[in-house]
């Protein structure tokens, strides 16, 4: 037997297995706790709870290390390629160069999205925030494709899963078109994947469009970068939507319409507006002072970490991309000396370091994705661009495993106790 946790409660003594996993800290099974002891546990923000077991993503927070399938990302990021990496993510080991080849085309025959959907897009304001058209245009997928929507049917799964990935990057790029008044373009499967989303971003259907070689690859590492991150708040909330059954499209619009939020996904586009409003690194002074001010809702975007308690691994490769792309580009930011000189008297301050609240991913994309063309609008929606193989992923995982039950958590109630009903003229 392996070993178990005891202790006992309200007089009562409760054993219970723990659990361990490859690497990483055990868990203790609280499974039969509740038919045990009649308590439940409390764990608002699940600090402490595993919610499900899962073979995709590692990480070690204290030590800064992020592993897809046991492979570390500084690797995947600096030799493999975001399809590489989706292929991993979905079927467990890297490809082999004609399984890559392979998946690569199966992907780009999905990349069309069906035509009717255009006049779907001609509904929303041409002001509407991109993320707003991005869980709105995702969600009616499966109106356009229910042949893919049985979740019991593992072809099914599979075809929504290639057709989630190949046709985000056009979902994305029309939505940015969309805003800007700009006709869509259809993709061009002679792309690469990442090349294809550029030019279907920034190209007119009047010229031909160039993608430059080190803007691709940059921006096909920043997928790389936010392919997975283990039971963040969006995939939670993927699996959540699909442990009831619902088909892929909606619960990948669940994901998007939850990363959309300032704490999560939101942050990056957060991230670059604070830069813009610190300006000059004489006034980071005053922000720093702000954030570490608790009658003060400001924070350090791009900062902190549920996870992380030391450098965010994938916020390092961000960084050195920045100069990269700025290079590629012949551009420059000075917000980015601004960036640098944050990070840089933050992490000597000691409120930060007490906290150990470190750059996260979010803190340099901005400038990169900014120095690219993209408006901060957009930043969230690449975002979810490159998450979305990540969800399909774990929303796979999930369904194929056999002990899955639906997401029902308890509460602690402190609401009224049972009283009687008092007619309107006798209150
Ligand atoms: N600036 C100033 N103080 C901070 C910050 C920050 N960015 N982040 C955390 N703190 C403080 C916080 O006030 C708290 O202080 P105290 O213990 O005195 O109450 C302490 O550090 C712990 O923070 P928390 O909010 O309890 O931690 P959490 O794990 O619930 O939140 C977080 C994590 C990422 C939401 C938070 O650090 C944050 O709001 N950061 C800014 C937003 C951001 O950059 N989000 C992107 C996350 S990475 C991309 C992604 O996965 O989506």
């Amino acid at each position: 037997m392996g070993d178990q946790a005891k202790f006992s409660v309200g007089g009562k003594d409760v054993d219970c297995a723990v659990m361990k996993g490859s690497v990483g800290p055990d868990v203790i099974d609280i499974r039969k706790l509740y038919g045990q002891t009649g308590m439940f546990t409390f764990d608002p923000g699940f600090t402490s709870t595993a919610s499900c077991e899962s073979a995709l993503t590692f990480i070690d927070g204290e030590e800064g290390v992020l592993l897809h399938r046991g492979y570390p990302i500084g690797q995947l990021a600096e030799q493999s390629s975001f399809m590489e990496v989706c292929y991993l993510l979905l079927n467990g080991e890297l490809p082999s160069k004609d399984e890559l080849e392979q998946f690569d085309y199966t992907i780009s025959r999905h990349t069309m999205v069906h035509e009717q959907l255009a006049t779907f897009y001609r509904g929303f304001r041409r002001d509407a925030h991109p993320m707003a058209i991005m869980c709105g245009v995702v969600g009616a997928l499966s109106a356009f494709y229910h042949d893919s929507t049985d979740i019991a049917d593992p072809l099914q799964r599979r075809i929504a899963s290639h057709r989630l990935i190949a046709k985000m990057p056009t979902i994305a790029a029309m939505a940015y078109k969309y805003s800007i008044g700009q006709p869509f373009l259809y993709p061009d499967n002679s792309l690469s994947y990442t090349g294809n989303f550029l030019r279907m971003t920034f190209g007119v259907p009047a010229e031909e469009y160039e993608v430059l070689p080190a803007v691709e690859k940059a921006m096909d590492r920043i997928f790389i970068l936010h392919a997975d991150h283990e039971q963040n708040a969006s995939t939670s909330t993927v699996r959540l939507a699909g442990s009831s059954g619902a088909n892929p499209f909606a619960c990948i619009a669940a994901g998007i319409a939850c990363l959309w939020g300032p704490a999560h996904g939101g942050a990056n586009e957060a991230a670059l507006e604070m830069l813009r409003e610190i300006g000059t690194p004489d006034r980071i002074p005053h922000y720093i002072e702000r954030a570490k001010d608790k009658d003060d809702p400001f924070r350090l975007m791009g900062f902190g970490h549920r996870v992380y308690k030391n450098y965010d691994p994938r916020a390092t490769v961000m960084q050195s991309t920045v100069r990269e792309v700025f290079d590629a580009m012949k551009v420059t930011d000075p917000l980015f000396e601004t960036a640098l000189r944050l990070e840089e008297i933050a992490l000597n301050d000691p409120y930060f370091i007490e906290k150990k609240l470190f750059p996260n991913v979010d803190f340099y994309s901005g400038i990169i994705l900014s120095a690219i063309g993209f408006p901060t609008t957009m930043f969230t929606v690449l975002f979810a661009l490159a998450r979305t193989v990540g969800w399909v992923a774990q929303w796979n995982e999930m369904i194929s495993d056999p002990g899955q039950k639906i997401g029902r958590p308890r509460q602690l109630y402190t609401g009224p106790v049972q009283r009687d009903y008092v007619p309107v003229d006798q209150r």
